[in-house]
Parts: C-alpha cells; sequence; structure tokens
C-alpha cells in the first residue's frame, strides 16, 4: 500500500489511450488498486484512473460519500472499474462542475450526459452493468475519459466557467 504521486496536466502519459486489463484477480492488479485508493483517500477524491500514477490501463476507481471537494454532490457507491464501455441513454447533457486530482486548484463547468449504462469488470472479473444519471453519471464519464487521454478542461465548452477553487468557491475548505 501506498500513497503514489498524481501525474498533472501536461504529462503526456495523460493523453494516451490506456492498455486494457488482461488478467483479473492478481497480486499486481491488487497492489495497483490500494495504491489507488490509498492515493485517492489521501486527496479526497472523487475518483482516480490508473494513469493518473502512471499506469496506462483501464482501470478507475470511484466513490464518493460525505466529500469536502464536492459537498453537494449525491453519495455514489465506492466502484471499481475496468475496461469500462460507456452507453449514454439518451441525448440530454448537463452542465456541472468538475475539477481533477490531475488539474490541482481549479474548476469548470463540463457538460456530460445526464444518463447512461456503463459496463466493465471488478477486480476478480465480475460483470459490473449499471444505469445511473446525475452526479454518478457525470463521475463516471470524467473517470473513463481519462482512459482516452481527455481531461475536462477539454470538454469545457464554456471558459468563462474555468477557474481557481479559491476564487470560485472561497467556503471550500479543499482547494485541490
Ligand atoms: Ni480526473
Amino acid at each position: 500500500m501506498a500513497i503514489k504521486p498524481v501525474l498533472k496536466m501536461g504529462n503526456p502519459v495523460l493523453l494516451k489511450i490506456a492498455e486494457k486489463v488482461e488478467e483479473f484477480n492478481s497480486p499486481a492488479l491488487e497492489t495497483l488498486i490500494e495504491d489507488m485508493q490509498d492515493t485517492m483517500a489521501s486527496l479526497n477524491g472523487a475518483g482516480l484512473a490508473a494513469p493518473q500514477i502512471g499506469i496506462s490501463l483501464q482501470l478507475v476507481i470511484f466513490g464518493v460519500e460525505e466529500n469536502t471537494r464536492y459537498p453537494e454532490a449525491e453519495e455514489v457507491p465506492f466502484t471499481i472499474l475496468i475496461n469500462p464501455e460507456i452507453t449514454p441513454l439518451s441525448d440530454e447533457v448537463e452542465e456541472g462542475w468538475e475539477g481533477c486530482l490531475s488539474v490541482p486548484g481549479l474548476r469548470g463547468m463540463v457538460p456530460r450526459f445526464t444518463k447512461l449504462r456503463y459496463q466493465g469488470y471488478d477486480q476478480y472479473g465480475n460483470v459490473i452493468d449499471r444505469t445511473v444519471e446525475g452526479f454518478h453519471a457525470r463521475v463516471v464519464q470524467h473517470e473513463c475519459d481519462h482512459l482516452e487521454g481527455i481531461l475536462y478542461p477539454m470538454r469545457i465548452e464554456d471558459f468563462s466557467t474555468f477557474g481557481y477553487t479559491e476564487v470560485l468557491f472561497p467556503d471550500q475548505e479543499d482547494t485541490d
């Protein structure tokens, strides 16, 4: 178990298409997931993708209980999602605030599909197949974007919303 440094925007690894995970239930995968959990928890993040700690594999983790980074956010169950596929279930798109551990100190409004189905596997190779909406759908889209080399600023349409967290949300304690 270890807290790993999170790569920041500008690092070319964050722009790569991640490789599929081929072997489930392996010690290497278990260690990687533990490192990601430790790293995400240490930074109070809502999610983390393996490429953010330099491992270009299709693996994301996410989950929100009470999170000071997103005080208004709905709860999202803690999930380990491997080789994910996302299918939007309507054309409806909603703008919402996002931040990213690879883009520390900033926030922006990002349009995302409001309702989608996601499919993939957990670390043991069990199928995950969920239909979700709202903040859960947003978090999944943000994390899975990391596997395609996309960071949320690349999705911003109205750049007047892009700014420093401490300026946009002066009452929020955690500014990363
Ligand atoms: Ni991110």
